[in-house]
């Protein structure tokens, strides 16, 4: 018996619009955070009585918390397809930060190359921007898609890559890249592979083939601020941890330090253990539902929600053709119509929340938008100065397991609306310094004296 959509904590709590009624909140923002699954806060709260230091306490709540730490963490190796082997998983923040532990752990130096692609959210770009590896791109049509052979094309173009550095899906247009038969192109040249599963995590699963793989607790129902990255145990047992401090060594004295052995190692601090406890506990909650319902359910919502958003008049959506499965993901543009203002609206008069903007992956919106280079100029010089009213993006409406079509059926009618309805009920104004759109007026809590409430899409 199908059991999704399946409710997450909180959902459906009224929220103020401008009309002076409450509707019950729609997120479709999945792709930047979900809510909680109740099986997941009832965890935490059952944890919490016995929450203690973890590997740092001789008392029994010690014992009964680094239990359930250990445990978390067995749930994500098997949750990522690695059991039996000697892969370790590192229990960080979240992908940003895992991303970033395995750029400083490779060790890699200006001989070598890392191998990326255009579509990749900052965070798998920026940590290796900043190291002195040569990097070459893949670069993606205007569909926002590449091949197999694009990968092979550049994985071949010179020396040959220390990494290939991946996502898994993309948090901009929800397209899947043939990630398995990638890994493989790329293992048989001999290139180990770093997959960014933020987005993959709570809808596919993992590929068990990719060498290193990095997710996030708050986007698969767990946001209590846990991330994962697992990679072979050997990649960690030689050199510095990424953080140096207690709990990672063995041995110190005032010129000395022996390092003690991965996964510890590369976890110096007191780790978050709620948020690890959380993360297994929707891992094993995925797992109670099974990827056949998980993405059975996703298939169909991707379907709805695209098609609904692409047959909008005057709304372009952007990404792969309607055909192509991929996540429940729409990102559009409105013709004549900022994304900001659309997304304001949409929050403001409808009690929906979606994200606007650039989405954290510069490169991959200015593809899909086909800006013209004078075009890129200009907001890149807007941008120098921070003014953020001419930023080119769009809006994303993005669902999980808590989504239904009725909720698309709202979207699109909202949607609908904005485009189509007319004049808005009220003026909207914009904040130079975000690029954000507030409602003009005073009707609480969306008068100008609650505006410091935006929380602004303007960061990338
Ligand atoms: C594809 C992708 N990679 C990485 C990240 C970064 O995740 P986090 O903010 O949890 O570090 C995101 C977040 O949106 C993402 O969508």
């Amino acid at each position: 018996m199908a059991t999704l959509p399946r409710p997450l904590v909180g959902d459906g709590s009224p929220v103020p619009c401008l009309d002076g009624t409450e509707r019950p909140y729609l997120s479709f923002d999945a792709a930047a955070s979900t809510g909680a699954l109740p099986a997941v806060a009832d965890r935490v709260q059952s944890f919490l009585p016995m929450y203690s230091s973890v590997h740092r306490g001789a008392g029994y709540k010690s014992q009964l918390a680094t239990d359930a730490f250990e445990e978390a963490r067995a749930s994500a190796l098997r949750f990522a397809g690695r059991t039996g082997g000697d892969d370790v998983a590192i229990v960080c923040r979240n992908t940003t930060e895992a991303i970033n532990h395995l750029a400083y752990r490779l060790r890699l130096d200006r001989d070598d190359v890392v191998v990326t692609t255009v579509v990749e959210h900052h965070a798998n770009l920026l940590p290796w921007t900043r190291l002195p590896v040569q990097r070459r791109f893949v670069d993606c049509d205007l569909t926002g898609r590449f091949g197999v052979d694009d990968v092979v094309a550049a994985l071949e173009h010179g020396v040959r890559p220390a990494l290939l550095a991946i996502t898994g899906a993309t948090n901009v247009t929800g397209w899947l890249p043939p990630i398995d038969a990638i890994i493989e192109a790329a293992h048989e040249r001999g290139v180990p592979v770093a997959v960014d599963a933020a987005q993959l995590a709570p809808h596919r699963p993992l590929p068990a083939g990719a060498d290193f793989v990095s997710w996030s607790g708050h986007k698969m129902y767990a946001p209590f601020g846990a991330g994962i990255l697992v990679g072979p145990r050997s990649a960690f047992a030689d050199g510095d941890p990424f953080l140096a401090g207690g709990g990672a060594v063995d041995l110190v004295d005032l010129d000395e330090v022996v390092w003690t052995d991965p996964p510890e190692r590369e976890e110096a601090g007191s780790p978050n253990v709620i948020g690890a406890v959380a993360l297994g506990a929707a891992v094993e909650e995925l797992e109670a539902i099974g990827w056949d319902e998980l993405v059975a359910h996703d298939i169909e919502l991707a379907g709805a929600l695209r098609r609904g958003i692409a047959a909008i008049d005057g709304v372009a959506l952007l990404g792969p053709p309607l055909e192509e499965t991929t996540l429940p993901v729409a990102t559009f543009v409105v013709e004549g119509m900022p994304h900001a203002l659309v997304a304001a609206r949409l929050s403001a008069e409808h009690g929906i929340g979606v994200r606007h903007g650039c989405f954290c992956a510069h490169p991959y919106l200015i593809r899909l938008l086909g800006l013209p280079q004078a075009e890129i100029e200009r907001y890149r010089d807007d941008l120098r100065n921070r003014d953020k009213r001419r930023v080119p993006g769009a809006v994303r409406a993005s669902g999980g397991i808590f989504t239904s079509l009725a909720d698309v059926d709202r979207l699109v009618a909202a949607v609908t609306e904005i485009v189509h309805g007319g004049a808005a009920p009220v003026e909207y104004e914009q904040d130079p310094a975000t690029g954000d759109y507030w409602p003009a007026g005073d009707t609480a809590p969306w008068s100008a004296g609650d505006r410091s409430l935006g929380a602004s899409c303007a960061r990338g």
